[in-house]
């Protein structure tokens, strides 16, 4: 099947999953968007309350932040594709539990079998907990040597964590021009 049709597949499993309780308090679950061929995948933490509206990945102010990281790196939109850890919104933006990883990182990992990346981009603790089981600073993660079933993760600060400190824009950049590099190898 072509990743395409494979990717609206897993699409349609997401937005009937019911394996968590995070089901009952959804509008909508937010399966994540963007080239069936790409070369990077981001990975976020979870929908917050404009995603849950929209069914759309970062589309809210992290959205704003991480598009403007990605243009100062060369990127854009339409040739990465964006997810998160968990597909559906915890209440009031909470953290995930872990039963609540547990329950939804199969809809993750479908994705990246299907779409085959050069590289993933764990956006935030979550993100990294979610493909590297550990829980660590992020400080302590960026530029170490990580891979997922021999893919390269690269680790970046979450977007939204620019609202409490503006400097970790330009890290945010430098890790996602990393990324587009060991992409392109
Ligand atoms: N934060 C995330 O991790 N994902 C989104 O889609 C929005 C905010």
């Amino acid at each position: 099947m072509a990743k395409k049709d494979e990717l609206r597949k897993i699409a349609t499993r997401v937005r009937r999953c019911r394996r968590c309780h995070l089901a009952k308090s959804r509008t909508h679950a937010v399966p994540g968007e963007g080239a069936s061929n790409a070369k990077i995948i981001l990975i976020g933490e979870a929908p917050g309350k404009s995603e849950d509206e929209l069914g759309r990945p970062f589309v809210g102010y992290a959205g704003r932040i991480l598009d403007e990281a990605l243009e100062a790196a060369g990127l854009n939109r339409e040739q990465v594709f964006i997810t998160s850890v968990l597909k559906c919104r915890p209440p009031k933006n909470r953290n995930p539990k872990t039963d609540e990883i547990e329950a939804c990182t199969p809809h993750l990992e479908s994705q990246i079998s299907t779409i085959s990346p050069k590289v993933l981009v764990a956006l935030g603790r979550f993100g990294a907990k979610g493909l590297i089981g550990a829980m660590q600073k992020i400080a302590e993660l960026r530029g170490k040597k990580l891979d997922h079933n021999g893919v390269p993760i690269v680790v970046t600060y979450h977007p939204a964590a620019i609202i409490y400190n503006r400097g970790l824009q330009k890290e945010i950049v430098t890790d996602l021009k990393r990324a587009e590099r060991l992409a392109s190898k």
